[in-house]
């Protein structure tokens, strides 16, 4: 059986190239970069060296770069680190009813454990945030606000800049979960989101899992999930993955200026794909027409449920996803689909393609194939 692989907003395959650099690394600087010794300086010319190429790709100081295990910790990071450093100026909270449960779930745990209110700013239909809702949610003790860059789920682009320009007018701090946009839209430099902490991953563009950063603008000081030694600029102790962190360099490095998700080679795919799905009786394609990620593809499926729709594709080679890559195997509809006011039967239909560097025309025109004859061969009662 041939696969299929339209996933790739949960993951991308790491890059050959950039996998053989981190084998060298690994065996070539095994030091710790914490050590005196020259094994250890060597290690730690590589760690600084890093950080330079991630600073001058993102036009930054290299004190804002806090290297971290991925998206998840840079998201806690930046809002507990946030909220708490800030929470003698204030304990208001605001984010999106659809961001990924990483920010979502840390702004709540601030607010049921930690004495902090949060606010939750709706989207429309088609899963955007508007910015005079937000401006609306503005108290005088809103310490952080967090809108990420662009929905893992529906790809729709935030209006990001309107949004930090808000926070940034009136003092507030503003954080950006930029892990779906860094590789997909075009990146100019850090300074594009207008944020003082904005969160990257390095598996969503073809580096290793298991790295990442925070850009941490100057001079907001995080308060640290992980104590112990000094490292990071004391914002993250513990003694760094050099492989991972040189794999995610190199990552940021040739595939994100120019995209490694280039639009003009995945927007005749995604078209291909949804002008043919939309002549199957019952798909209803989700979130905006426009102002969206080119790889992304979403739609419901009346009468079907994900998961029973996620098991046939995959019996015949094709890796789909109903969303969020954490959500796989709960049968609870996705948060972001219900946000943008869809019935809960509705939301539990959701199927995501996402597409990417390989996805070839043979990939679309088989996905069509198998997906049309799924749909028609059995329509589960309603
Ligand atoms: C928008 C967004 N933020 C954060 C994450 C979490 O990244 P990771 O699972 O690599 O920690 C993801 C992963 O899907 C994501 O799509």
């Amino acid at each position: 059986m041939r696969s299929v692989y339209l996933d790739y907003n949960a993951t991308t395959p790491l890059d050959p190239k950039i996998q053989e650099a981190m084998s060298s690394t690994t065996a070539a600087s095994f030091g710790n970069p914490s050590s005196v010794h020259h094994i250890g300086r060597a290690a730690r010319a590589l760690l600084d060296d890093c950080r330079y190429r991630v600073a001058s790709l993102w036009q930054c100081k290299p004190s804002e770069v806090i290297f971290t295990s991925g998206g998840t910790e840079s998201n806690n990071l930046a809002v507990f680190g946030a909220a708490r450093s800030l929470a003698s100026k204030g304990r208001h909270l605001i984010t999106s009813n659809i961001e990924h449960h990483a920010v979502l779930n840390a702004f709540k745990h601030l607010a049921s454990t930690e004495g902090f209110e949060l606010s939750l700013v709706p989207v429309d239909s088609a899963g955007f945030v508007h910015p005079e809702d937000l401006i609306s949610l503005i108290r005088s003790d809103t310490v952080l606000v967090s809108v990420m860059a662009a929905n893992n789920e529906t790809g729709a682009i935030q209006p990001y800049t309107d949004l930090s320009h808000i926070c940034r007018k009136r003092g507030i701090t503003f954080h950006c979960d930029a892990v779906q946009a860094v590789g997909k839209l075009e990146f100019h430099s850090i300074q594009q989101f207008g944020a003082d902490l904005v969160s990257v991953c390095s598996h969503k563009l073809h580096g290793p899992k298991g790295a990442g950063a925070l850009f941490c603008r100057s001079p907001l000081r995080l308060s640290p999930l992980l104590r112990g030694g000094a490292h990071e600029n004391e914002n993250r102790a513990g003694t760094e993955n050099l492989a991972a962190i040189l794999g995610f360099t190199l990552a940021l490095e040739h595939f994100v200026r120019p995209s490694v998700f280039d639009a003009s080679l995945l927007c005749p795919l995604s078209r291909r794909l949804i002008e043919s799905l939309a002549d199957i009786p019952g798909v209803d394609f989700q979130g905006p027409p426009n102002n969206r990620l080119a790889n992304t593809v979403v739609f419901t499926v009346s009468g079907w449920d994900s998961i029973s729709l996620l098991a046939a594709l995959d019996l015949e080679g094709i890796c789909a996803s109903s969303g969020s890559a954490c959500s796989v195997g709960s049968l609870e509809p996705s948060h972001v689909l219900l946000a943008m006011g869809l019935p809960r039967n509705v939301a539990a239909s959701l199927v995501r393609f996402s597409l990417g560097r390989d996805t070839s025309e043979a990939d679309i025109l088989q996905t069509i194939d198998v997906f049309q004859s799924i749909v028609s061969s059995s329509r589960l009662p309603e």
